[in-house]
């Protein structure tokens, strides 16, 4: 009989083991870093907005205040210029350029000027025939541009769908992704393709991708606002069982850019993201003015332990759990395995997340047995957000009440008790 178990486990071993996924070596945690695009879009005009404009100027300032003000100590290592950095026409052997106003020492100087802060350097292009806001695409030049790219010291690409055809992608995608690999030079490769296919509610194909790619889109670009916000949550809640198995140490789902810090959410609303990106094993790419961020928001997104939460070295996605558990109050609750392991067990981050709107901290009652762990000898349990409350055992069936405020959440951890 147990020989017989032996057999069928690893016949069903085998049959699902995971396929080949990339391993470059690189994004062994979910990417951190500033990604200029949703706070800083296609600024392009110099003269009207100074301060503001995508140029050489923007990033050597952004690269500054990583260091300075402790992004860079904190995780966040990669600076990513998004789209509107190229020139209109490639030059004369068919290499990309920047923008010559904006970029006046071009991109292998400031790439030189970025590592010289002790940070990595991103860039964008697109794989279709145009960018998305229409400069030159890397279609029918994406050997070329994978050298460029490995010549001016990019460490990582952002290579976005815009202005291509489905039927093309896998192979072209995949095509770039050997490029890259061919320069010798470790390049974090986040691919855009699977956002393509979702919106035309065509499923990605994630086996391919987490073999070609470190990271990739799955969906809509995140706006700055609560609704854009909830609008990719549940899109993830209720794909996650097609989805959130092909995250792991060198490939990622990627839900887009942190708004923390913008003029669209709430504080409550910050920490929400902030929580749930945990829990999803997201990339962390802030996108916000590092020049003027309010302090809360920058003591929220260098938040020690959700940052190492979202760091866990498992790289195992968590989920929502199912709606029965939550559907009366219209709190949902979502829980991701963490490390430390102990006999067996998880570690849970465990993520309350209110979609009420009813204006007081909604109070619900809960045993962890009912959330799904199961360790005869209880947890440890702290809030994550309050460390001034300090830790309490709960034994699995002890009841305990917790207050989620009104679009918010309550983020605790538990750590199975050992002996
Ligand atoms: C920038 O804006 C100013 C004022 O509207 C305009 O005169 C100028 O042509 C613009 N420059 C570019 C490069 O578009
Ligand atoms: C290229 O691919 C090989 C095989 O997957 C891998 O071992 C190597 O680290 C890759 N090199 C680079 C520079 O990405």
């Amino acid at each position: 009989m147990r020989a017989f178990v032996v057999i069928v486990f690893s016949i069903t071993c085998s049959l699902f083991s995971p396929i080949q996924a990339l391993d470059n070596g690189l994004a062994r945690t979910p990417p951190m870093g500033w990604m200029h695009w949703q706070r800083f879009r296609c600024i392009t005009n110099c003269t009207l907005y100074p301060d503001d404009c995508i140029s050489d100027r923007l990033f050597r300032k952004m690269a500054d205040l990583m260091v300075s003000e402790g992004y860079l100590e904190a995780g966040y290592e990669y600076l990513i210029i998004d789209d509107c950095w190229l020139a209109h026409e490639r030059d004369r052997e068919g290499r990309l350029q920047p923008d010559a106003d904006r970029f006046p020492h071009g991109i292998k100087d400031l790439a030189d000027y970025i590592h010289s802060k002790g940070l990595k350097f991103g860039l964008y292009e697109d794989y279709g025939t145009k960018t998305c806001e229409g400069y030159p695409g890397s279609l029918g030049y994406l050997e070329i541009d994978a050298q460029t790219f490995a010549n001016w010291g990019v460490d990582y690409v952002k290579l976005d769908g815009c202005n291509s055809k489905l039927i093309d992608m896998p192979k072209g995608y995949t095509d770039f992704g050997k490029y890259l690999n061919q320069t010798g030079r470790p390049i974090v490769y986040s691919c855009s393709m699977s956002a393509y296919f979702e919106f035309k509610h065509i499923p990605a194909n994630y086996k391919l991708l987490s073999q070609i790619c470190n990271l990739w889109r799955n969906w809509e670009d995140i706006q700055d606002s609560y609704a854009s916000l909830k609008r990719i949550v549940d899109w993830y809640a209720w794909r996650q069982y097609r989805i959130a198995k092909w995250a792991g140490p060198g490939h990622w789902n990627d839900p887009d850019m942190l708004i923390i810090g913008n003029f669209g959410l709430s504080y409550e609303q910050s920490k929400a993201q902030m929580a749930l990106w945990a829990i999803l094993a997201a990339p962390l790419l802030m996108s916000t003015d590092l020049r003027t961020i309010r302090p809360e928001y920058k003591e929220l997104l260098q938040h020690k332990e959700i940052i190492s939460i979202n760091q866990d070295k498992l790289g195992i996605q968590g989920k929502r759990l199912p709606l029965f558990i939550s559907i009366r109050e219209n709190i949902e609750v979502w829980t991701r395995p963490i490390s430390p392991v102990e006999n067996g067990f998880y570690s849970y981050a465990i993520v309350f997340y209110s979609k009420r709107e009813d204006g007081h901290p909604y109070a619900i009652k809960f045993t962890l047995r009912k959330i799904g762990l199961k360790n005869a000898k209880g947890y440890v349990v702290s809030d994550v957000y309050d460390s001034t409350s300090g830790t309490k055992i709960l034994q699995i069936d002890d009841e305990f009440i917790i207050r989620v405020k009104p679009t918010g959440v309550v983020f605790l951890k538990a750590i199975p008790v050992a002996s």
